[in-house]
């Protein structure tokens, strides 16, 4: 049974309610993949810095070694040999004091065999099983390398709540050159290489740090997206509330059990199965009686409803243009002609929706009156604090013998009439200060007179 009156609040709270949630996993996904690439960004930034220090630390190396070792002590003793300990001290010391402070876990130089020939750790020494491949190529393509040895991924680390030092090292591995006479190595200089120094540094802080940013990002992100997600839910939430109220109001207005009946008999009618000449006929007859008790109870309904209008400044010509606005296929059909000469601007204070219910129900009975071609004349002015309307038609005009009951209640001289029509109007036109008077025109047809009170200012 489809009643109209759910559609409106049910399906498009339901869908914005469904739209909230899809951009909350939309705002979610993407500020991950956002934090995802900032952090990638930092990580990488750090890891050059990481690398361009290390670069600069091991060409400083470099330097120290070539000038305060290398070349002394080969004028001392002829030849460099490590496994003297006069050398060897001298070699270290001076590598300790290059290095201190820096946060250099561990230095080793491999000679030209990849043993060992010095290391700040000194159980490698002479050992030839340390060398990786980094060595090979810096021997070979004489150029520096740069590897992270880790036990754990970086996207492991990020779930890993103690990250334990050293848990991501830096390793540098850069071949020792001979200095030419200036103290640079040029790069495209085949000066020889003297061996290959490999320097670790822990970099778990830093990388402790980007996680800490990762998370940061995370959490803002999730934590701005859900205040979000809230807020439009409270919206809606809201919304919906105000549209239950509004439509449970409508409800109690609108909806009687003939609504039901009717609009059951309608369904009824349109359904293919009902081709029963006799069940359509008896279909339509409880369709057309519902509709038609519908309409009496409507009537009533708004007779019997206490008034008390809004002061709204209403525009008269507006309520006019909506009134004609809307019977203008009727009066087509019908082959009536409105003619209008109403003074503009005309403005009064009451409740538009009521003074349309009434120039609609006068409009009305004047087409019903004619019952076929004709022609209305609608006139307004003001007149000293009041505006006074008139509507003339070309029928018959009011019948003399029921002058004075034309506004009693369910008095009607048609089949289908309620005879509520005139009692409503009555009941706007007083409850907005004004005054109605029923007459015949000198020529003729039928004069209604309203008499409404100006808005002052
Ligand atoms: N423009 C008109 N010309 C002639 N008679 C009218 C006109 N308007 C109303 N009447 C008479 O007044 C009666 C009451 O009108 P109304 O209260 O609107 O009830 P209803 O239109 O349902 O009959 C009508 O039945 C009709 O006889
Ligand atoms: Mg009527």
């Amino acid at each position: 049974m489809p009643r109209r009156f759910e559609l409106p609040g049910g399906l498009p709270f339901g869908f914005a309610r469904f739209l909230s949630w899809v951009s909350l996993v939309l705002i979610l996904a993407t500020s991950i993949v956002m934090s995802v690439i900032i952090t990638d960004s930092a990580r990488n930034t750090m890891f050059r810095k990481q690398q361009e220090f290390a670069s600069l630390l091991a060409e400083n190396l470099n330097h120290q070694i070539y000038r305060r070792f290398t070349l002394p002590t080969l004028v001392g003793f002829g030849r460099i040999a490590l496994r003297q300990p006069v050398q060897y001290e001298r070699l270290d010391q001076l590598v300790q004091s290059v290095i201190h402070g820096l946060q250099v876990s561990r230095v080793r130089i491999y000679d030209h065999g990849k043993i060992v020939s010095y290391s700040t750790d000194r159980a490698d020494l002479g050992r030839t099983d340390l060398a990786g491949p980094e060595i090979t190529v810096a021997l070979r393509d004489e150029d520096p390398s740069y590897t992270i040895d880790a036990d754990i991924s970086f996207w492991q680390a990020l779930f890993t709540p103690r990250l334990e030092p050293g848990s991501f090292i830096l390793r540098t591995t850069y071949p020792l050159r001979v200095e030419n006479r200036l103290g640079r190595i040029d790069d495209d200089d085949d000066s020889p290489i003297m061996g290959v120094l490999e320097m670790t540094q822990d970099i778990t802080n830093d990388t402790r740090a980007i996680i800490a940013f990762q998370w940061l990002i995370i959490g803002t992100a999730s934590l701005s997206s859900l205040v979000l997600f809230g807020m439009l839910l409270v919206f809606i939430r809201r919304a919906e509330r105000v549209m239950a109220e509004r439509m449970q109001e409508k409800q109690r207005l609108e909806r009687n059990p003939l609504g039901i009946i009717r609009s059951s008999a309608e369904l009824l009618l349109k359904r293919p199965s009902s081709s029963d000449p006799v069940t359509a006929r008896i279909l339509e007859a409880i369709y057309d009686e519902a509709k038609r008790l519908s309409q009496t109870v409507n009537d009533f309904l708004d007779y019997a409803r206490p008034r008390q209008p809004r002061q709204d400044p209403v525009e008269t010509d507006g309520v006019l243009d909506r009134v004609l606005g809307f019977l203008e296929g009727e009066l087509a059909r019908r082959e009536v002609a409105v003619t209008r000469e109403t003074e503009p601007g005309i403005a009064v204070s009451g409740d538009g929706d009521l003074l349309y219910r009434a120039f609609y129900n006068i409009m009305v009975n004047a087409l019903q009156a004619m019952d076929g071609p004709g022609s209305v004349t609608v006139t307004a002015r003001r007149d000293g604090d009041e505006a006074e309307f008139a509507f003339r038609d070309s029928g018959p005009g009011f019948d003399p013998a029921n002058r004075e009951r034309l506004l009693d209640p369910f008095f009607t001289t048609k089949d289908d009439g309620t005879g509520l029509g005139l009692p409503i109007v009555n009941s706007i036109i007083t409850s907005h200060g004004g005054s109605l008077r029923i007459d015949n025109a000198p020529e003729g047809g039928a004069v209604v007179y309203v008499r409404l009170p100006l808005r002052s200012e």
